[in-house]
């Protein structure tokens, strides 16, 4: 069996077991506490959502085809579930951490995830997916790196820079979710928080002195590999590093073809990485931005995020006026168009048996069309609610994946609209039937070549994550509309959801239900061991956490 094992600051990696289902593959451990900590990212002190009492949480760094086990405890005074953004659970919606597939992990309880990362790469991302959580914290940066026999479409890099951006509020995430469940907006953020910290005091006026800001070192000459994820809750980001281009080398876990930018947006939940190749003189150091996109900029200047790009050989602070961002604050043209000119490059090794998986998007067979419309903020029952085609997603107390293993009835429905309703929306559990017929039979293969075409149509910039399918994650800007070709080549029970932290939380995701009517563990993982059960099932929880044994064995 392989092993490796590789020590770093906040966890170790030991290959550990062997199982059939284990394999030759390395399997690497991961231990998350997760509590609350005081921090003050921008000068005033708050909970915030640690992960191993560091905020942000500590960078996830595998290989492809690892099994990655994290064993997560759960600390807050509320139920949690982690996922792992962008990162294809294939077979296995067990893992996904999610309301609809899995129960959540009780406050004081913990839950180890088991999954493989497997024919992916790139720069990914984890969070807790309930309650608002994400608004405090609790998200770290996730790299699945190549194996060595695959090479990289670019020389290796001097250095892996990890970034997470993101609006932040100085309210925490239960004040935030009292605001939202009392119909009212978030309004605007209070900055843009770079690796957990605010602003360089680039501005004596705009910025309070005190605030502790994100330094990034880097040696003159040398070409840096930066991870950039926007984390945050509901703003795009422009991101750009005073004088030095921005090679774009991956976006969302695929090469790119490369091209350079001075300046690129980055929408929440999306991630790319950039060779940057430190080319200029050190006079000084040199300002890194992250600013709030769409929005009147003489309103928002507070939500910018500054950070310091600092040579070895600098001989200054950085001072002036920042990089400028695009001018265009109504006009969404250059944005769209930056977004179209990421093009990915094909003929780059990727992970995959079919690199990208793009090669065989047109030989997919599309047996359903979905036209999703989303519109504004709507009132239902008394209380504000997002919809996707006037729907707007109830969580079942029963997770659907644990319903359909046990055949419960009436937990969902499957009666997801194809375009948007013409009545009153509506709150209901209502998701998509991905079955999938060839020759007359309903069937799902392990590489399947039917597909589902979304046409999604927004009223705002978002993002939308799918689930665990080959695409991975799509952008939607503002009355256009987007077409996205899903291949159902992976059976379970997969989110459809807005990236935007408030919207989603109000209701805007449904689920895609994929199902091979032949139980095979070929397509799909069996249950956990370890799943926890809930709603209709919780007579079924064989394990009853003790708090006062735990809290002993917890409170290291
Ligand atoms: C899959 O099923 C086969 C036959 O039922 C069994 O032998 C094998 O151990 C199972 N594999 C896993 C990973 O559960
Ligand atoms: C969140 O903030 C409120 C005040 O708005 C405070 O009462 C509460 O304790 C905080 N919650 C957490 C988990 O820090
Ligand atoms: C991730 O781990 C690999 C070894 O597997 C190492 O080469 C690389 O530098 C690590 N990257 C980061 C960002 O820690
Ligand atoms: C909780 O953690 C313990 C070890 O610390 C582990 O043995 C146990 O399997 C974990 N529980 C779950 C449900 O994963
Ligand atoms: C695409 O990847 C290949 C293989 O690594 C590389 O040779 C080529 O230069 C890349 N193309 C572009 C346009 O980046
Ligand atoms: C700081 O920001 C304020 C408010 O926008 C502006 O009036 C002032 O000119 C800025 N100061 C400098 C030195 O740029
Ligand atoms: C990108 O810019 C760098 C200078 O920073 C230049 O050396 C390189 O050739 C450019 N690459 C492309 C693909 O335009
Ligand atoms: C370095 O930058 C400073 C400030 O931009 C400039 O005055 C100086 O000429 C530059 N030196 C070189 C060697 O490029
Ligand atoms: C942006 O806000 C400022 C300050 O309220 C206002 O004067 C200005 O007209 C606004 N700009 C636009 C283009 O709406
Ligand atoms: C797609 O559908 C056509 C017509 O039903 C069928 O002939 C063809 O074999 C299908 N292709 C694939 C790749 O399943």
């Amino acid at each position: 069996m392989a092993s490796r094992c590789v020590f770093s600051l906040f966890f170790t990696y030991i290959a550990l077991f062997t199982s059939p289902c284990f394999a030759e593959d390395p399997i690497v451990n991961f231990e998350f506490v997760v509590s609350y900590i005081t921090a003050s990212p921008l000068g005033v002190p708050q909970q915030v959502i640690a992960v191993n009492g560091h905020f942000p949480g500590p960078t996830i760094n595998v290989t492809t085809n690892d099994h990655v086990v994290v064993n997560v405890r759960n600390k807050l005074d509320e139920d949690l579930l982690m996922t792992w953004a962008g990162i294809q659970q294939r077979k296995s919606s067990w893992q996904d951490g999610v309301l609809g597939t899995n129960c959540p992990i009780p406050s004081k309880w913990n839950w180890t995830y088991q999954f493989q990362v497997k024919d992916q790469i790139g720069s990914f991302f984890y969070f807790p997916s309930l309650h608002l959580q994400r608004a405090s914290g609790g998200f770290g940066g996730f790299i699945i790196n190549n194996r060595d026999i695959i090479p990289i479409p670019f020389a290796t890099p001097d250095g892996d820079i990890m970034i997470l951006i993101g609006d932040w509020y100085t309210r925490n995430h239960t004040a935030l979710r009292r605001a939202l469940n009392a119909g009212k907006d978030l309004g605007m953020p209070n900055g843009v928080l770079i690796n957990g910290k605010g602003p360089y005091r680039y501005n004596t006026t705009l910025v309070p002195d005190g605030i502790e800001y994100e330094t990034i070192d880097v040696h003159p000459g040398k070409t840096y590999r930066i991870r950039v994820h926007n984390v945050g809750v509901s703003t795009s980001l422009n991101f750009r590093i005073q004088n030095h281009n921005l090679l774009l080398a991956e976006a969302e876990g695929s090469y790119t073809v490369q091209q350079n930018y001075t300046s690129i947006d980055i929408h929440v939940g999306q991630s790319s990485s950039f060779l940057v190749t430190m080319d200029q003189n050190a006079s000084t150091d040199y300002y890194i931005v992250a600013s709030a996109r769409f929005v009147n900029e003489s309103l928002w200047q507070r939500v910018t995020g500054v950070a310091i790009l600092r040579y070895s050989n600098s001989k200054g602070k950085a001072s002036g006026l920042l990089p400028d961002a695009p001018n265009d604050q109504f006009d969404k043209t250059f944005s769209m168009n930056q977004a179209r000119s990421i093009r990915w490059n094909v003929s780059a090794s990727g992970a995959r048996p079919n690199p990208q998986g793009s090669f065989r998007y047109g030989s997919i067979n599309v047996t359903e069309i979905y036209v999703l419309k989303n519109k504004p903020p709507v009132t239902i029952n008394g209380k504000q609610r997002r919809t996707l085609n006037g729907i707007s997603f109830l969580n079942p107390t029963t997770p659907i994946r644990l319903a359909d293993q046990f055949k419960l009835k009436g937990v969902y429905k499957i009666d997801f609209p194809d375009k948007p309703i013409t009545g009153e929306p509506k709150m209901e559990t209502s998701i998509i039937n991905g079955w999938i017929m060839v020759s007359g039979r309903r069937i799902v293969e392990e590489r399947t070549t039917s597909g589902m075409v979304l046409l999604v149509q927004q009223h705002r910039i978002a993002t939308y994550k799918l689930g665990s399918f080959s695409t991975g994650m799509a952008r939607v800007f503002p009355g256009g509309w987007t077409a996205i070709l899903i291949s159902l080549d992976n059976v379970g029970v997969w989110n459809l959801r807005t990236e935007n932290l408030d919207s989603w939380y109000l209701g805007q995701e449904t689920y895609i239900r994929v199902v091979n009517p032949e139980v095979t563990n070929k397509t799909e993982f069996p249950m956990p061991d370890n799943a926890l059960f809930c709603g209709a099932l919780s007579k079924m929880q064989k394990y009853v956490f003790e708090p006062y044994i735990s809290n002993m064995m917890y409170f290291e």
